[in-house]
């Protein structure tokens, strides 16, 4: 059992593991109030794709437990206004829209009952989504973990543990469940700069689990590729278009070309509440741009001369062409994508 959780509901608040300052402090936000989530989900404190989408129906929950009116008419056009504030959170993750749009469809169901009983429903709703995360993660570790053998380097990027989601990860749920089934394996942590999801959190969490890891440059990537010394390549996802195009975090495709041209299986890893089936590829997915202070700055400390112009583009969509296959909840999805996702798609498509 691993002693952190990213989020949880707690009686009448959100608690939730301040990331920004992992590895140096375990520290738990107590947020009651939903604009804090929304800072918390902008700020990086909750971050990862399922995660953020987890965070994102808590939130609703809190904006729906602090609406004053007894009106449902009032309380419903007040609840979707306040799940279009947090939707401005982050642009990337659809996990956070798919949540939203969860979230206010059950609230429209209920919209015969008094306002008590929706609030009580959405509150409930939002912890089964935790739950269901756990379960879905699960699953996906279970069908993922035949890609990992004995002796095998692995290499992965950015941070897609249980800190990404609401329990157990997806790719390091992939690791995870072959180290708990007994295969021995190492893995080779991309730092991922600007932020260092890489180099804070998943040496964080595979020490945590116990998994061999050696932390490296993202630039090293190659070298080791060349070397021989990476057999797989497997990490997760923020988006993935219906042709199986993957958003995840920025140097994701550099990753995927380096993996292609070495002849290295590369395999991403993520729940369906990922897929985007309203896009056909992914040149429709928004890439978020932060601030360029990311680059320029260390822990507030210049690494750039004053004004140095930067350029923090979040994310990167890998084509569809170098993925070898995505890890689901409902198995391994294989080349050609809009093949083997077709029986996924949501059916009003
Ligand atoms: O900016 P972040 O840290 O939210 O980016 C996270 C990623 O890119 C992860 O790889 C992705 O969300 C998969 S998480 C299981």
């Amino acid at each position: 059992m691993i002693p952190y959780c990213s989020i949880c509901w707690d009686v009448d608040k959100v608690k939730l593991l301040d990331q920004r300052r992992l590895p140096a402090e375990e520290l738990y936000l107590e947020i009651t109030d939903y604009h804090e989530v929304i800072e918390a989900i902008r700020t990086l404190a909750i971050r990862g794709a399922p995660a953020i989408g987890v965070a994102a129906a808590m939130g609703a929950a809190l904006g729906a437990l602090d609406l004053d009116t007894q009106n449902p008419g009032e309380f419903l056009s007040r609840f979707e206004k306040i799940c279009a504030e947090i939707a401005q959170a982050r642009p990337t993750a659809v996990n956070l829209f798919w949540a939203l749009d969860r979230m206010q469809r059950l609230a429209q169901a209920q919209a015969g009952e008094p306002v008590a009983a929706i609030k009580a429903r959405l509150v409930a709703e939002a912890q089964t989504m935790l739950k269901e995360d756990d379960t879905t993660n699960r699953r996906m570790a279970q069908a993922g973990q035949v890609l990992i053998h004995d002796g095998q380097r692995v290499l992965t990027h950015c941070n897609t543990g249980a800190l990404a989601t609401g329990a157990y990860g997806t790719a390091l749920g992939v690791l995870r469940a072959a180290w708990e089934g007994g295969k021995r394996f190492s893995v080779w942590v991309d730092e991922t700069r600007p932020l260092l999801q890489g180099a804070r959190l998943t040496t964080w969490e595979l020490g945590k689990l116990g998994i061999p890891y050696t932390l490296i440059p993202d630039g090293a990537a190659a070298t080791l590729m060349h070397q021989g010394k990476v057999d797989l390549v497997i990490l997760g996802a923020d988006r993935i278009a219906a042709n199986g195009d993957t958003a995840n975090k920025i140097g994701t495709y550099s990753v995927a070309v380096l993996a292609h041209h070495h002849g290295i299986p590369f395999y991403v890893t993520a729940p369906l509440s990922t897929f985007d089936f309203s896009i056909p590829n992914g040149d429709h997915i928004p890439v978020e741009e932060r601030d360029a202070e990311e680059v320029t700055h260390l822990w507030g400390q210049a690494v750039a001369p004053a004004g140095a112009p930067a350029l923090n583009l979040a994310f990167d969509v890998t084509p569809n062409n170098l993925i070898a296959g995505i890890v689901t909840e409902k198995g391994i999805m294989e080349p050609p994508f809009s093949s083997s996702l077709k029986p996924y798609r949501p059916t009003q498509e």
